[in-house]
């Protein structure tokens, strides 16, 4: 109820209050500030990965433009020998505009990034966009080996068939697929997605073990206590190196599991959400997971 009303109210509020909820989970509003909270993360032994916040897109000069911003990322990455990467957005480079242009944009940056020793991942984003986003990952995964990487939802019935797909058409020991691997956020069908928190952690469960056994690259992204003791469980058993996974978790979310975790030795990947269109990426997320909502203003009132 408190979460609905708050919900409804964020959205009309002066961006300076909404800021005061966000602050925790977004690194800030310019590069500067996302290099130097990665320099302090690197000294706290996590790696990094940066993601420019941005808005639904409306023509390809944007595209392009998000595009030179992310190049300007990768300068910055190298120059600061920070030792991370980014994430990126297909719909931010134009996806949903002109599915060549986008690859082409998307195409540019892991090229640079690739010669730059960099890593770069590709969210998934609806369910509108899987495929397209399954497409790209084969194609920039073959031409730039090592480089890049995609992300899977386990909410979604389709994904164990992916994680196949991907198995026969690209995987190979000398370039391993590497997957995240998250629950997944959107608002998804019920014909096409699992609803229930057992039934998606099962299939988290059951995709992970898969992706070990066929020895791809893991992002273990999850803050959810009951799927890290698993994971580190799994870890254990299956004597998985740690070359071939890592935790990753999001900016601001749940602190002490990410210490518990690196305390355990573990390797932790933090996302880092940054850019001048935070406002806009915040009401949705808080729109989207209302639990954010209570987590939020928990931390804000102290409740
Ligand atoms: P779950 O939702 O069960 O949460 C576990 C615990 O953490 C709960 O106590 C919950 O309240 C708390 N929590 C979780 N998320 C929180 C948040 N944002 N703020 C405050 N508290 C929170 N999704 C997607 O569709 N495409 C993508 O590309 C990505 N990329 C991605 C990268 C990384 C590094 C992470 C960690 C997550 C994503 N996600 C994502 C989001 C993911 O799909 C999922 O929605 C969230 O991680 C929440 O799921 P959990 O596994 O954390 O479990």
């Amino acid at each position: 109820m408190l979460s609905k009303l708050i919900m409804a109210i964020l959205p009309k509020m002066p961006q300076s209050f909404v800021w005061l909820f966000s602050k925790k989970y977004i690194v800030g509003r310019s590069l500067e500030e996302a290099i130097s909270v990665s320099q302090k993360l690197n000294e706290g032994g996590c790696r990094i990965t940066i993601d420019l916040l941005g808005e639904f897109i409306e023509d390809a000069q944007e595209a392009m433009e998000n595009k030179e911003a992310y190049m300007k990322i990768l300068d910055e990455l190298k120059a600061n020998n920070i030792n991370g990467g980014v994430s990126v957005k297909p719909t931010f480079f134009g996806l949903l505009l002109d599915e060549k242009m986008c690859f082409e944009n998307i195409r540019e940056v892991v090229k640079k990034a690739h010669s730059y020793g960099i890593f770069v991942r590709i969210d998934m984003e609806d369910s509108q966009c899987t495929d397209r986003e399954l497409d790209m990952y084969e194609k920039l995964h073959t031409e730039f080996p090592n480089t890049v990487g995609l992300v899977l939802q386990a909410y979604l019935h389709r994904t164990m068939s992916d994680v196949e797909r991907l198995e026969k058409n690209i995987h190979s020991p000398e370039n391993p697929i590497n997957i995240r691997l998250c629950k997944g956020i959107y608002v998804e069908d019920e014909s096409i997605s699992y609803k229930k928190y057992q039934e998606i952690n099962d299939n988290y469960v059951k995709i992970l073990k898969k992706l070990f056994d066929i020895k791809a690259f893991v992002g273990i992204a999850t803050h959810d206590k009951n799927l890290t003791d698993i994971a580190y469980k799994l870890i254990e058993d299956k004597q998985i190196s740690q070359e071939m996974y890592e935790f990753q978790m999001l900016y601001g979310v749940q602190p002490k599991l990410r210490r518990h975790t690196l305390s355990k030795g573990h390797p932790m990947k933090v996302y880092l959400p940054y850019g001048k269109d935070w406002f806009g990426y915040s009401i949705r997320r808080l729109q989207e997971n209302p639990n954010m909502v209570m987590h939020i203003t928990k931390s804000v009132f102290r409740f």
